[in-house]
């Protein structure tokens, strides 16, 4: 009879299991966009392909779906298509990916009504491709699919942070439920900020065809989610733990890139000649530091070169640079950026193929050659 019973109850488990892998959840990740305020980056890249720690932006963003097991992958690409496909495409992903033109990008929630068909009639999580999130997003996920009656219909993820006037707001009741959405509110009923990442189940999709456009003419997924609410539909919030990152602007970037570099791990290749390497560092293969003190946390790509130089912390240098007679410090160096004899650079983006060189010639001046909206400090 114990047997029986056993057997009986493992029988039941293993169907339990089942209906929770039946639900079968994809992603949409978004990245289209025109990044206005990172220009004149964006002028040449896709803002979500911008490196953070020599990695794109959105590649943190796949890597979290798919670790949360998603398995069917739609990313969402605007202007710069052709660009975002050939680099997610030069990598192997243990998942299915399908690229979804946008057109002219009109809002988060018209992205939502752009995949309609790829979304089908199936469960799955939107990820803004320019968010950046410590621990990923299987403790998430695992509440989003929770068996019924404890599973939402949506679930948005929210976070405390100290300018809500920037992003969407949620204002919750006594038990922590939502109970109102605001985008970008001048008062904001809250300081919990609605993270780039949405659960939701397919009627979201009704919801972004009842909404009308905002004051900034978009189809804003934060008044889809609270067309939801207000049809009696369940949205209930996760808060997220450890720091999440929005990099739309410069400064987002290089506040990312410190806290990714924070967890790296010493790895050290390449070739090491007279130099000091202290801290958590990464130097990869084929790349020669002569001279030089690099300090950690620091990341330094493939084929590159260093030489009297001084590379401090938080620094993030690309493949194929030339650092010569120079320093530089809490910044991004873009792969094959040129800098000699440059002095001290601190808090920069430098974008790829940059040159930045001490003129020897006279007269004894600056020079520049400098796209639209580039910006200098001197
Ligand atoms: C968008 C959303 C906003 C959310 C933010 C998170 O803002 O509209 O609700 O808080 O992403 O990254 P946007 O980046 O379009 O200004």
């Amino acid at each position: 009879y114990g047997d029986h019973r056993d057997l009986h109850l493992s029988l039941r488990r293993q169907r339990q299991m089942c209906i929770r892998d039946r639900v079968c959840m994809k992603a949409l990740i978004l990245s289209g966009g025109h990044g206005t305020r990172l220009r004149p980056l964006t002028y040449s890249q896709q803002k979500q392909l911008i490196p953070v720690a020599n990695k794109p932006i959105l590649f943190y963003a796949i890597e979290d779906v798919i670790e949360a097991g998603v398995k069917e992958i739609g990313i969402i690409v605007g202007p710069n298509k052709e660009q975002v496909i050939e680099t997610v495409g030069s990598k192997d992903w243990n998942a299915k990916i399908e690229f979804i033109y946008q057109g002219e990008p009109k809002g988060l929630a018209h992205a939502i009504l752009v995949a309609e068909e790829f979304l089908g009639n199936d469960k799955f999580v939107m990820y803004l491709g320019d968010n950046i999130l410590k621990n990923g997003i299987v403790e998430h996920m695992e509440k989003f699919k929770a068996l019924s009656p404890n599973s939402p219909n949506s679930l948005i993820l929210l976070t405390e942070v100290e300018n809500p006037q920037q992003f969407g707001v949620a204002e919750l009741d006594k038990n922590g439920r939502v109970k109102r959405l605001v985008e970008k509110p001048r008062i904001p009923p809250s300081n919990y900020a609605l993270v780039g990442i949405y659960f939701f189940e397919p009627v979201i999709i009704e919801a972004c065809k009842n909404i009308k456009p905002s004051w900034r003419n978009e189809l804003e997924i934060t008044d889809a989610i609270q067309w939801l609410i207000e049809n009696g539909y369940r949205v209930e919030a996760s808060i997220v733990k450890g720091w999440w990152k929005d990099t739309g602007k410069p400064e987002d970037i290089l506040e990312a890139n410190r806290l990714v570099l924070d967890e790296v791990n010493h790895n050290v290749k390449g070739e090491i000649a007279n130099s000091e390497v202290r801290g958590r560092v990464v130097i990869n293969e084929d790349t020669i530091i002569r001279n030089s003190i690099v300090k950690g946390p620091c990341i330094i790509g493939e084929e590159t070169t260093i030489e009297n130089s001084y590379i401090g912390p938080y620094t993030s240098v690309g493949r194929g640079c030339r650092i010569l007679s120079s320093e530089i410090e809490d910044s991004i160096v873009m792969d094959y950026a040129e800098i000699v004899n440059a002095g001290r650079i601190v808090d920069s983006l430098i974008g790829r193929n940059v040159k930045i060189m001490k003129s020897d010639s006279l007269p004894k001046s600056r020079r520049f050659v400098i796209g639209d909206t580039s910006q200098v400090w001197l």
